[in-house]
């Protein structure tokens, strides 16, 4: 297994461009399912859980050719069944049910498990498919959903937890080709959303209210094939704010869509830094040393919680006491034992991280077994004394497209070492 090995206290400037967005590159590249004519989809990131989307994609029997960011598939005839071999290693394996049942009315999907974040249900997901007339079972690991016709309802897919992103993608999928006008209340409002919604209409749907928490669905008989670009990742984007406050001078974004970014460049803000924002590009303006801030993760237009980690890792270096309280994953809290490691003064109590900020982090050897975390344990390296281990490496190679190489782009000194054991 790779690891990565950051020697701390480079400071950073320059430019970087953020690529596409996973989390919306991957419920876009699933829709493809609802055609058996081509799609083209730009600005796909090259990332490890875009390969395994693309994996199913073929398995199921889609013709899929990749060059670059763009990505062609044709789902010509398909199979509905994605067996466990295939989907264990991605949850949002979880998004081709929405689009193989709307298009072929079945779908058999491994279900998919828990994972470091949290339980990871899927009964959203089920309750959606079962208002427009599918009978949903869980047979031997799998989901199996099917129905002899989809029809229109009005269905409301808020959780305890608030919205689903996935779920109400699914559900729109799916309510693309049912018979009759399909209301989702309770809709996740995620840009992500929106794009795949943009998605969907540029291949015939009609969709009208995403962004908003109700969105509706006109059925039509098919849908074609449709060219699409996918919007900027706002979380990698986010991740680089992060690096940029913490250990630069003066850092640039490009290719950022900065009315996404609004909770998080408020944040940064909040603790200190001077940001120069316009629609597609910020600039961050490092000062050293952050405010503390008090933070909740909320759904979107809320601090998103694919942001908590890396915000932890800024404030634990803050002047003086923060909190971030975690509303939508509440125990998403892997990176408060390794940054501990490294010195940070954090306190856990139930979903509240308690930051103390403290003067200087030291390097250690660390690892995490989520994504976001993992990337947090980066940042914080960034800013350490001496050398920081970020071990089992794969975990950021699922949603960050060469981080290393675009953190040393702007300064930092960092090693990928290969193939450890
Ligand atoms: N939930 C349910 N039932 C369901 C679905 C979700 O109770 O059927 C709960 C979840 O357990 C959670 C909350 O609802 O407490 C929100 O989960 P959501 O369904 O919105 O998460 P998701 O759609 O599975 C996407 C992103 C995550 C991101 C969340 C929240 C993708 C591929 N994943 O997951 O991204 O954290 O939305 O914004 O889009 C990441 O990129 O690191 C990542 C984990």
């Amino acid at each position: 297994m790779d690891k990565i090995i950051v020697h701390g206290g480079r400071s950073l400037s320059g430019t970087v461009k953020i690529s596409g967005s996973k989390n919306s590159a991957l419920p876009i590249l699933a829709a493809t399912l609802l055609t058996r004519e081509p799609c083209i989809i730009h600005s796909v990131p090259d990332l490890s859980d875009i390969h395994y989307m693309l994996q199913i994609l073929s398995h199921l029997g889609a013709q899929v050719e990749r060059a670059s960011g763009t990505v062609t598939i044709q789902a010509d005839k398909v199979s509905t069944v994605a067996p466990y071999e295939i989907v264990r290693k991605m949850r949002a394996s979880v998004c081709v049910l929405g689009p193989l049942l709307g298009r072929h009315k079945e779908a058999r999907v491994s279900l998919p498990g828990g994972c470091v974040i949290g339980d990871r249900p899927i009964d959203l997901h089920l309750k959606g498919f079962r208002a427009l007339n599918a009978a949903c079972r869980v047979e031997a690991g799998d989901v199996k959903v099917f129905a002899d016709e989809l029809r229109g309802a009005t269905v409301d897919l808020e959780g305890r937890q608030g919205p689903t992103v996935l779920g109400t993608g699914n559900v729109m999928m799916a309510a693309t080709l049912a018979e009759g006008v399909t209301v989702i209340e309770g809709a996740a409002a995620e840009p992500e959303v929106v794009d795949l919604a943009n998605f969907l209409g540029k291949m015939g749907a009609k969709i009208e209210g995403a962004g908003t928490r109700r969105i509706t669905i006109e059925g039509v008989k098919e849908l074609h094939g449709a060219e699409h670009s996918v919007i900027p990742d706002r979380i990698e984007a986010g991740t680089f704010l992060v690096a940029a406050a913490l250990a630069g001078r003066e850092v640039t974004l490009r290719r950022v869509n900065a009315e996404h970014l609004n909770a998080v460049t408020n944040a940064i803000s909040d603790a200190g830094f001077r940001l120069h924002i316009q629609r597609d590009s910020i600039t961050v303006f490092g000062n050293g040393s952050s405010l503390p801030v008090h933070l909740i993760t909320e759904p979107y237009p809320g601090f998103p919680t694919d942001m908590q980690a890396q915000m932890c890792a800024l404030l634990s270096r803050a002047n003086g006491e923060s909190s971030v309280t975690e509303t939508v994953f509440p125990q998403r809290f892997m990176h408060v034992s390794e940054l501990k490691r490294m010195g940070a003064d954090i306190a856990l109590e139930g979903a509240t991280a308690r930051i103390n900020g403290v003067a200087r982090l030291s390097g250690a050897p660390v690892m995490a077994s989520d994504l976001r975390a993992s990337a947090a344990l980066v940042l914080a390296g960034l800013v350490a004394d001496g050398t920081t281990e970020v071990n089992r490496v794969y975990h950021i190679d699922r949603g960050y497209e060469s981080i290393d190489e675009k953190l040393m782009g702007l300064g930092a000194e960092i090693e990928r070492v290969k193939n450890q054991l």
